[in-house]
C-alpha cells in the first residue's frame, strides 16, 4: 500500500439511536502510520464511533474502508482478521484468569488454533513465548501469574492493550487509554503508547480526554460534537481553533 493511500477511511458515516443522532455524516481518514486522536466533549458520539469502525455497531449509512475494502457491518472477528485491534473504555479482560492467559488465548486465536481439537505443545510454547513477550513490552511481566482482577486499574487497561496488541494489529484504536489514572500513570502510559507505537509499527487511533497525552502523542486532531466532525487539523491548529475553544476545550488551552 502507497503512503498516499489511507489504511482508514470513513465516509459519511451516519448512526442514529431512536431520535438521537450519534454519529452526523462523518468522514476522514487516516493515513498508514499516523498517530492521531479524536477528542469531544462526553456523549459526542466517540466510543459509538469506534463501535461502528469494529463493528460492534452496524451503521445507519456510509462508508467504512479499512485496507481497501468496505468493512461497515462486518462481524467484528473478520475485521479483527484484517488486522485492527481495540482496546475499550472499560478494560476488556477476563477477570478470572491469569494476566499470561489473557494474552495468551489471544495469541492462540491468531495462531488459528482456537478451533483445532488436538493442538501441537509447540503451539502453546510459541503462544507463552509470544505472550511473555507482550506483557514484558507493557511491563507487565512481573504480573504473569497473577489473577487479572488483582491488577491495579491501571495496568488492567495496559492488559486490555496487550490482547489487542496479541491479535497482532496494524491499526490499533484505543478508547481513553489513560482514563482514571494518575497524573504520573497517565505520564508513563503516554510514553508507553508512543513507544507500543513505534515498536509495533501500529496505526494508531485514540479516544482521549487528558489533553496532555493527546497534545504530546497526536500528529492530527480530530474534534467531535454531537456526533459531527467539528474540526481536524494538527494539534497546533486544533488548540487555536475559536470553536473548539467553545465547544470543548475552554480555558484550559486558550
Ligand atoms: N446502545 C445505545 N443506545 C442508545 N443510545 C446510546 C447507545 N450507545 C450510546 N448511546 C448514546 O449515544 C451518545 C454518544 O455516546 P458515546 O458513548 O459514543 O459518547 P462518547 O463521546 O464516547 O462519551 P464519553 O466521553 O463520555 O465516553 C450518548 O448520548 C449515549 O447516551
Ligand atoms: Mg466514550
Amino acid at each position: 500500500m502507497s503512503q498516499a493511500t489511507p489504511l482508514l477511511e470513513l465516509d459519511g458515516l451516519c448512526k442514529t439511536f431512536g431520535g438521537l443522532t450519534v454519529t452526523d455524516q462523518v468522514s476522514f481518514s487516516v493515513m498508514p502510520g499516523e498517530i492521531s486522536a479524536i477528542i469531544g466533549p462526553n456523549g459526542a458520539g466517540k466510543t459509538t464511533l469506534f463501535n461502528q469502525i469494529t463493528g460492534h455497531l452496524k451503521p445507519d449509512r456510509g462508508r467504512i474502508v479499512f485496507n481497501g475494502q468496505d468493512v461497515a457491518g462486518l462481524p467484528t472477528q473478520k475485521i479483527v482478521a484484517m488486522g485492527m485491534g481495540r482496546a475499550f473504555q472499560v478494560a476488556s479482560i477476563f477477570l478470572g484468569e491469569s494476566v499470561l492467559d489473557n494474552v495468551r488465548v489471544a495469541c492462540l486465536s491468531k495462531l488459528g488454533q482456537t478451533r483445532r481439537p488436538f493442538r501441537p505443545v509447540s503451539e502453546f510454547k510459541r503462544a507463552t513465548t509470544r505472550g511473555l513477550e507482550i506483557l514484558e513490552s507493557l511491563g507487565l511481566a512481573g504480573y504473569a501469574a497473577r489473577q487479572a482482577h488483582e491488577l491495579a486499574h491501571g495496568d488492567q487497561k495496559l492488559l486490555d492493550i496487550g490482547i489487542a496488541l496479541a491479535l497482532d494489529p496494524v491499526l490499533l484504536l484505543l478508547d481513553e487509554p489513560t482514563s482514571g489514572m494518575s497524573p504520573e500513570e497517565r505520564h508513563l502510559t503516554r510514553d508507553l503508547v508512543h513507544k507500543l507505537w513505534k515498536d509495533f509499527n501500529l496505526t494508531l487511533l485514540f479516544i482521549e480526554h487528558d489533553m496532555d497525552t493527546v497534545f504530546g502523542l497526536a500528529q492530527t486532531v480530530r474534534v467531535l460534537q454531537s456526533g459531527r466532525l467539528l474540526a481536524e487539523g494538527s494539534p497546533d491548529e486544533i488548540r487555536a481553533n475559536p470553536e473548539v475553544i467553545t465547544a470543548y476545550l475552554g480555558e484550559e488551552v486558550a
